[in-house]
């Protein structure tokens, strides 16, 4: 009879990253801990599963859409569903990570020549903390996004309840704000993944190496591990 053999021990990073952020391990930063992860997650698969199961409701361009949930008929009944769950998940996300997107005054004027440098890879920015100011406006437009198809979601479901140009207002912002959503949406996963490589492991392991740290969060990196970024 052959023996079971034993599961190969975690990798003591991802160990770490399991209920701990913000602490160095070996080469590694923890950056998120499981259970941001899995929110994060969460959020995304129910924004997606909205998505796909909405556009073949909004016009029959995408009516081929609905073929791989069922039919139209099932989009339309399970698509207010995944939205409440999208909404509560959005919102547990917020809570975990609001403390944490504080716009922050030593960044002021990020809105303008400095963003322009930032994305042509020129801008060195000591300052910059855990997030730059950009994510912290993008997780505060996840936020109004979330109240926009919600409050327009509900008023759709329960036609019967609000006046007719309530009904109309509700449709055109639920329309805009799941297009604009959805852009902003691609412009996100693009920047955490192709566009500054190593991002992508900070929602998977849960970390990021110390190089990536010191590259784009410089102060973040200053605060986990006390070391002054500009030394190699
Ligand atoms: C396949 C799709 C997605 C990928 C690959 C992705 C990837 C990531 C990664 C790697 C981070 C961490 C960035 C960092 O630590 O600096 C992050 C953060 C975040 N994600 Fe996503 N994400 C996806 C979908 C979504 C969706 C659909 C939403 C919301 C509707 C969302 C909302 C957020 C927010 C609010 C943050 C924190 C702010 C930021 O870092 O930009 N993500 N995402």
């Amino acid at each position: 009879m052959s023996a079971v053999k034993p599961a190969p021990p975690l990798d003591p990073a991802v160990e770490v990253a399991r209920v701990k952020e913000d602490v160095a391990v070996g080469n590694e930063i923890v950056r998120h801990k499981l259970s941001s992860r899995v929110i994060h997650w969460v959020v995304a698969a129910t924004f997606f599963l909205c998505l796909f199961t909405g556009m073949p409701i909004w016009t029959p361009v995408f009516g081929w859409m609905a073929h791989f949930f069922g039919g139209l008929s099932v989009c339309r009944v399970v698509h207010p569903w995944i939205g409440l769950a999208f909404f509560a998940s959005s919102a547990v996300m917020m809570v975990d990570w609001h403390a944490q997107m504080t716009l922050d005054r030593s960044q002021k004027g990020w809105w303008g020549p400095r963003l322009l440098r930032y994305l042509k890879w020129e801008l060195e920015d000591e300052n910059v903390g855990k997030y730059n100011e950009g994510q912290k406006f993008y997780f505060w437009t996840v936020g109004l996004g979330a109240l926009g198809v919600i409050a327009s979601g509900l008023i759709m479901w329960f036609p019967a309840w609000f006046p007719a140009i309530v009904r109309q207002l509700a449709f055109v912002l639920h329309d805009v704000t799941f297009i604009l959503f959805a852009v902003a949406v691609v412009f996100h996963i693009y920047l955490s993944t192709s566009a500054e490589p190593g991002t992508f492991g900070s929602m998977t392991r849960g970390t990021v190496t110390r190089k990536w740290a010191r590259l784009h969060h410089p102060r973040w990196y200053r605060e986990v591990t006390g070391e002054d970024p500009r030394r190699r």
